[in-house]
């Protein structure tokens, strides 16, 4: 897939999550690519689709933000992003094993290569490369 611009790349993933069926885990989706991607911009398209009226701003300097959901499938969505962890005892600290656990979240999470010993098998890897003023989206290592 690709995007043109934010609003369409928010448009994608609200088809990406509109079509995610709960699990017996948390959902944990992963978002990989340079500074200005669009993992935050996609991580905003997720949090309106589940309902999130709040403003979704990149959570760099508080590492992780939770938003509790109302009238659907999830009751948390939970945005993290690792850019500033040291280590992946940091995201351990945050609660991670029971985070993941509770198959009521649904868990975004940015820079994931700084904690990939802790991304449980079953995530989903979403990358996004950046060609001009488009973004090239890639997940599970296809691009579709
Ligand atoms: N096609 C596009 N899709 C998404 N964003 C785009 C596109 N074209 C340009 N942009 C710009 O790219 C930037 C993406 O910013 P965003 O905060 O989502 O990136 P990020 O991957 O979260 O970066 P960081 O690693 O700093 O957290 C925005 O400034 C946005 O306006
Ligand atoms: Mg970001």
């Amino acid at each position: 897939m690709r995007s043109h611009d934010p609003a369409e790349l928010q448009e994608l993933a609200r088809a990406f999550i509109d079509a995610v069926a709960p699990a017996d885990a948390a959902i944990v989706v992963t978002l990989s690519g340079d500074l200005g991607a669009g993992k935050t911009t996609f991580a905003q398209g997720v949090a309106r689709a589940l309902g999130v009226t709040e403003t979704v701003s990149s959570p760099t300097f508080v590492i992780e933000k939770v938003y509790a959901l109302s009238d659907q499938q999830w009751d948390r969505f939970i945005h993290i992003d690792a850019y500033r962890l040291n280590s992946s005892h940091e995201l351990m600290v945050l609660g991670w094993n029971e985070l993941i656990a509770d198959s009521k979240n649904i868990i975004v999470l940015e820079w994931p290569e700084r904690v990939s010993d802790l991304i449980p098998k079953h995530a989903v890897q979403i990358r996004f490369d950046i060609k001009n003023e488009e973004r090239i989206i890639t997940i599970n290592g296809q691009e579709n």
